[in-house]
């Protein structure tokens, strides 16, 4: 039987319906409105087109949002002064810095500068580090990383126990949901590039979560019959046949896993719309703990 597809769309819609109307409440209740800065630094074009799906999702849901714009050639000194200047603007509640920051900039350096109760990206080491340790909760957790859990507990309400394999260990989403499946009580492997027998490793997964980039590169014959698949690849590969050149594609090739998974996120329509979901209830609860 095919593969149940987990429609990121929907869910995220449902969020951002249930956002808007916190937003709505805290504006009858004579609060403030919730504000989110985004600051895009240089000309990456993926970038401009996540961070303008940001700000049309905040004003959706009746978030206000500042968005700040510097040149690739900006200073480290400039992104943090700006940085600090939002830290201390009450208007804002949450701060995004776009990643990646154009070679030259120091990206520790700039997330630690914003203020942990303005990290809505959850990028902050503090934040990081709490999300690491038994017994601490950060106070946001990365958004491309809840997204993928939400999605997962919807379809798994106990993940106790259950096998997890997360290929790749970015700072934005493997490690991360790794961290998160663990705090869930899932054994968790995560894979990359040096590790050997990929396939052997994935056929042992209950729960996948691939964020490698590498297009259609889990196959269907690397994976256990009854599979629960969370695709967070975004990749683009030529195709002649599409009107823009090309097709977006995951890091699993969807037709054949889709065979013998039990259920599966679709590219597009997956954990893509999950990221700007987790991100505008971040921004809320950043609104809400301001109070
Ligand atoms: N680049 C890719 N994903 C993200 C994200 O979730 N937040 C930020 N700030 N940059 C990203």
């Amino acid at each position: 039987m095919p593969a149940k597809i987990i429609d990121g769309k929907l869910t995220a819609e449902q969020i951002r319906i249930e956002v808007a109307a916190e937003v709505d409440k805290r504006i009858k209740a004579g609060k403030s409105r919730p504000g989110l800065a985004t600051v895009l630094i240089g000309d990456n074009a993926a970038s401009q087109v996540y961070v303008s799906s940001k700000q049309k999702a905040c004003i959706e849901v009746g978030i206000e949002s500042f968005g700040h714009e510097l040149p690739a050639s900006a200073t480290q000194e400039e992104v943090e002064k700006l940085v600090s200047t939002l830290n201390a603007d009450p208007r804002v509640n949450g701060i995004l810095v776009q990643l990646p920051l154009p070679a030259g900039l120091d990206e520790q350096r700039v997330l630690n500068a914003i203020s942990i109760e303005k990290d809505v990206d959850g990028f902050h080491p503090l934040n990081i580090g709490r999300l690491a340790q038994k017994g601490r909760d950060p106070l946001f957790v990365p958004c491309t990383p809840a997204g993928c859990m939400y999605l997962l507990e919807k379809e798994i309400p106990s993940l106790e126990g259950i096998n997890a394999v997360v290929l790749g260990r970015s700072n934005i989403v493997g490690m991360p949901v790794a961290l998160l499946l663990v705090r869930a009580n899932a054994t968790v492997t995560i894979c990359h590039s040096r590790t050997r027998d990929l396939p052997g490793v994935v056929r042992q997964a209950d729960v996948l979560v691939a964020a490698v980039g590498k297009p259609e590169m889990v196959r269907g014959d690397w994976v256990k019959p009854g599979v629960v698949v969370i695709d967070v690849g975004i990749n683009r590969v030529e195709d002649a046949t599409r009107p823009r050149g090309y097709r977006l594609v995951g890091d699993v090739a969807y037709d054949e896993v889709a065979q013998v998974a039990k259920a599966i996120t679709p590219v597009p329509g997956g954990v893509g719309p999950m990221t700007i979901a987790m991100l505008l209830r971040n921004t809320l609860r950043a609104a809400n703990l301001s109070d």
